[in-house]
């Protein structure tokens, strides 16, 4: 079965770093086919040659969020959802171009999260939706899912927002493709309750917990991190730029 990998991806100072390091955990990967996303007016040289350098298979696309839906320089980065057009984009992308009984898996690999190789063996073969831990996310060390004795998915072991219906991360679950491919209607919506993507995507292929697949040894290990980056204090840049002169990154892709 091939892993169709989505990842939304924006213009930032780290945004190659965050890409080179993610490009190089898929490279090792096999039968992995990256839909990569750009938030942007149009695709990136930047994007394009890190693509082209893997060698892997891959779908470069782009999808803008409108200024509505945009973070604001000042405003909290949790106060709107973001790569909901982005992964939406990919899925329309899935649905027109892949065959509908192709096996495989559909997974949203964010582009700044750390992923170890296991994640990928867990998911390749997920019959409905297969759900594991995420690490160093919702305010705690882990988040993960609740199995009973008999390995049934049970419930949400999450402090922020527990009610949910799915209280996992975008990291924390697969969608088998057929499945994915029969279900046209799941897709992500800006119009969500803050954390509710995840639900308001998987309320779609699976109605009750029973369909839900534990993965990662009865979700007792952690192969997935939600890492975030910190936003590099550019603070001499400033200086150069009040100062009128040219930039550090000049003639030099960073
Ligand atoms: C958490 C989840 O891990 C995300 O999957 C979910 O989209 C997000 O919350 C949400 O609730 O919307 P978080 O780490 O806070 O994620 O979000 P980011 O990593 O900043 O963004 C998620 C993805 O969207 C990344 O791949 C990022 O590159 C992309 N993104 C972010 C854009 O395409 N455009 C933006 O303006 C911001
Ligand atoms: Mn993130």
């Amino acid at each position: 079965p091939k892993i169709y990998a989505i990842t939304p991806t924006y213009k930032r100072p780290v945004q190659k770093a965050e890409l080179t390091r993610l490009s190089h955990t898929l490279m090792l990967v096999p039968n992995l086919h990256w839909v990569i996303v750009e938030d942007a007016e149009k695709k990136s040289e930047l994007v394009a040659n890190l693509l082209a350098r893997t060698g892997m298979p891959y779908t470069h696309l782009h999808a803008v969020t409108p200024a509505t839906w945009k973070i604001k320089p000042k405003e909290a980065w949790y106060n709107k959802p973001r790569g909901v057009l982005q992964r939406n984009a990919a899925l329309a992308w899935l649905r027109a171009n892949v065959r509908s009984d192709e096996e495989g898996v559909v997974y949203f690999a964010d582009d700044d999260n750390a992923y170890a190789l296991e994640v990928f063996d867990e998911m390749r073969y997920v019959k409905t939706v297969g759900v594991w831990p995420v690490g160093l996310v919702g305010g705690l060390m882990v988040e993960r899912p609740k199995v009973n004795a008999e390995g049934k998915v049970v419930g949400w072991l999450t402090v922020w927002s527990p009610n949910r219906p799915f209280a996992i991360d975008m990291a924390g679950f697969a969608v088998n493709l057929k499945l994915f491919m029969s279900k046209p209607e799941g897709k992500f919506k800006n119009e969500v309750q803050k954390g509710y993507q995840e639900s308001e995507f998987l309320r779609h292929f699976v109605t009750s917990l029973d369909d839900v697949e534990p993965k990662a040894e009865n979700c007792t290990k952690v192969y997935v991190w939600h890492t975030r980056t910190e936003n590099p204090p550019l603070r001499e840049e400033i200086r150069l730029k009040k100062e009128a002169k040219p930039p550090s990154d000049l003639r030099i892709e960073v």
